[in-house]
Formats: C-alpha cells, structure tokens, sequence
C-alpha cells in the first residue's frame, strides 16, 4: 500500500486514463509479486526492481499512452464513435468494459503508442540501457547497400511496452485474450510500418555504396494501418457450449483453438458495437446529437464528404447550418521599440451540426403514423 502511495503521489500527469492504468498495473504486479515470491528480502529486492523500472520508464508510457489516444480521436473524428474520453475509462473498468471493433482499435493503437515512444526514446538517448539496434551493422544488405547506421530499437520498446500495457490483463477469459491479441497486433503494426532509410557514399556522391537502417515511420502512417486493420476486424465466435461447461482448462483450450485460425496481425472482438446514434450514458455514449460534420469543403475525402450523411442523416437528425463569428489577431506591426500591434479581425465561418428534428415538420408526423399502422 505504501507503495502505491508513493507512486500515486509521484504521478503528475493530470490525465485520468493514464494515471489509472498505472495505478492498476502497480497493485496487479505488486500483488502478483507478493504471492510468488516467499522470501521477504527477495520480495523487497523485485519490488525495489520494479519501482526503479517503473520510475525509469512511466513518463514515457503515458506519454506513449496519450500519443496512441491522440491519434485515435484524430482517426475517428468523422466517425459515430469518436474515441470519447468517457468510454476511454469505462474501457479499463472491470466488468463495464466491451469487446467491440472499437475497443479492439483502442487497446491496438495504445500498445502501439507506448511502444512508439518507448522506442523513439531510446534513439534519442533517454535511457542509459539502450541504443540503436545495430545487431545487423555491417551485414550485407541487398544489392548496392549494407546495414549500417542508427536502426530504430524497436524491440526494446516492444519489450517493456509489453511489461506495462498486457499487465493490465490479468484475468483468463476470453476478453482478456482479445485485449492482448490485439496488443499484440498495434506493436505488430508498428514493425509492419517501419521503413528503410539510406544515405549514399562513394566519390563525390556516386552512390556506389549505400548504408541502411530500419526506422519507425510517423506515427500517423501506424494509424492508417491500423484503421484499415480496423475495418476489417474479425468476429470472433467462441465455443460458447464448451466454454460454459468447461473448467478453466478447458476454456484456456477453447480459447487457444479460436486463436489458432487468427492472424497475429488482425484485430479482433466478440461483440457487435451499439448503436453510435444514440446518448446512453451508462455505457459512456454520447450520441451524435451537436456533433459536426463537414460539408462543401473542397479538399475534402469521400469519407469527409459523407460525415453529414452518416452523424446526422442516418442516425435520424438533421444538419443545421451555424454561421460561427470568430476574432482573432491580423494586419500586426512591428512598433519600434519593441511591441507588436495588431487589429482584431471578424471572420465568419460556416459549420455544421447535427440537430434533432423539429418535431411538428411534416415528415416526422407521417412517419409516425407509419409506423402505427404497422403495428
Ligand atoms: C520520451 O518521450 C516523450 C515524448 O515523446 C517524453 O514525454 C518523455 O519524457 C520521454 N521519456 C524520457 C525518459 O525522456
Ligand atoms: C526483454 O526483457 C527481458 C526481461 O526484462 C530481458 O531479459 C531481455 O533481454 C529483453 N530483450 C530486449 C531485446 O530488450
Ligand atoms: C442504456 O443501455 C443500457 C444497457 O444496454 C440499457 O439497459 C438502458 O435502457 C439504456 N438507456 C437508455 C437511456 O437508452
Ligand atoms: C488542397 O490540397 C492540395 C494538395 O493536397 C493543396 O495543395 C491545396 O492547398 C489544398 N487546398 C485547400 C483549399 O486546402
Ligand atoms: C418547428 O416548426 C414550426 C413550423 O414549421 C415553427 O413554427 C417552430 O418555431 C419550429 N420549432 C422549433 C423549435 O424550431
């Protein structure tokens, strides 16, 4: 307990997700510590280990944790599910927590960013026990180039983001399973994404020769992958009769039996999402109602065209234009000497938002009774 204390008071992070992933993962590794070790010194030695080990490398794993975040809410941002903060705690919550496409996404992209980060540290230099991956320097390469230089460590990075983010699992169940897979396919995603880079030598830029390492592309470009990973996310259908009668062995078999025909590199889940429309706040849902959605713009993608559509058209509301008054700083000058005046300018902008329908308007009265009729 005192532990935690510590380490809880030492969090400076405001932000709820990360610091609760971390104090979670404290007591499930401490606890897990305390039951297989006997000896009260050996204990006081791995838990003295650990808390070197979590000090060294926290920062970064809510770093990384909040890259992976960031880069989902930008991912989803014309979606129905738009990566809400509110689902983003309730997703850690025992018991509350689901198993959708969606989920899978965000358990993908966060073990994804925390292994990013951790990775691009330790190119930068940030911790003392690692460096660039040069277990290839030297070797041949391919035709014309050779490995060389500073190659992205990218299996340190997998290896302590393993230790922190699948801690967070600790049951035996199918859900934990699905969460761990798809763990495992971000940091995946992460190596699928890499690329080689290379720099020319020989005369006076001959290029005879060049030297080549493996470097991590911009997170962004994991996103994508993963988004599209997304898209495609399989359904997993567990052998219900088996894992209802089953002891916990035989769950473990059905388990590994389901496993056995997915992709290592596919995300998968084990319930259809909700509905995105509508508010229920008890599952941490908003709804699409005040929602934005883009229209006429000219640069924008087919996916962006058709926000409108998807948020407010087929979730029952309908788009209201807002014409939106924003001032900001133009025309500054420099004053001699030293300060900057500038004007305030007006600028109108047209947005959109999704609204409910006004109730009275004729097609929601015919519709309804429509439906009477049917009944
Ligand atoms: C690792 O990088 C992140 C930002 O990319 C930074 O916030 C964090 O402090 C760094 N960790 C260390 C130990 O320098
Ligand atoms: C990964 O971690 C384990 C245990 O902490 C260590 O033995 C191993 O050398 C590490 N591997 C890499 C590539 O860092
Ligand atoms: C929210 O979802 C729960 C569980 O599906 C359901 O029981 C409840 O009726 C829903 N609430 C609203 C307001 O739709
Ligand atoms: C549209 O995109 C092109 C290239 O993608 C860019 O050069 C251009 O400035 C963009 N136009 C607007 C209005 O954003
Ligand atoms: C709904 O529509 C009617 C007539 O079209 C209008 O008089 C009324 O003000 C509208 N109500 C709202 C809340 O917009």
């Amino acid at each position: 307990q005192s532990v935690y204390c510590l380490v809880s008071s030492l969090g400076e992070s405001e932000d709820a997700i990360a610091s609760m992933g971390s104090c979670q993962l404290l007591t499930s590794l401490v606890l897990s510590m305390c039951c297989h070790v006997l000896s009260t010194t050996a204990w006081l030695i791995s838990a003295f280990l650990f808390l070197q080990a979590y000090l060294t490398y926290s920062s970064s794993v809510q770093a990384g944790a909040q890259r992976g975040i960031e880069e989902c809410k930008h991912q989803f941002a014309w979606d129905r599910w738009n990566c809400p903060e509110s689902e983003l705690q309730l997703s850690t919550h025992k018991g509350l927590r689901s198993a959708t496409k969606e989920t899978a996404f965000l358990h993908a992209i966060s073990a994804a960013g925390v292994m990013y980060t951790l990775t691009k540290n330790c190119s930068m230099g940030d911790f003392d026990n690692c460096g660039c991956d040069d277990s290839k320097a030297g070797k041949m390469g391919g035709r014309g180039w050779i490995w060389g230089g500073c190659s992205d460590n990218v299996n340190f990075g997998e290896n302590i983001s393993k230790q922190f983010v699948d801690a967070l699992e600790n049951g035996h169940d199918s859900r934990a399973a699905v969460n761990l897979h798809n763990n495992e396919a971000g940091r995946l995603a992460i190596k699928a994404t890499m690329k080689r880079s290379c720099k020319c030598h020989g005369v006076s830029g001959s290029c005879s020769i060049q030297t080549c390492w493996m470097q991590l592309s911009d997170f962004r470009d994991v996103g994508n992958y993963l988004k599209i990973k997304y898209d495609h996310a399989q359904k997993l259908e567990m052998d219900k009769r088996r894992m209802r009668a089953g002891n916990s062995a035989d769950n473990r078999g059905a388990i590994a039996h389901t496993f056995s025909s997915i992709a290592p590199a596919e995300l998968v889940h084990l319930e259809d999402s909700p509905n995105y429309c509508v508010r229920n706040l008890s599952l941490g849902l908003h709804g699409t109602e005040g929602r934005e959605c883009l229209q006429g713009g000219k640069n924008l993608s087919q996916w962006e065209k058709r926000s409108c559509r998807r948020l407010c058209h087929e979730c029952g509301l309908k788009v209201e234009e807002r014409r939106i008054e924003t001032v900001s700083s133009c025309n500054c000058k420099f004053h001699w000497c030293c300060t900057v005046k500038c004007e305030k300018c007006t600028q109108v902008v047209t947005k959109y938002f999704c609204t409910k329908k006004n109730k009275s308007s004729r097609p929601q009265s015919s519709r309804r009774r429509h439906r009477v009729r049917n009944r």
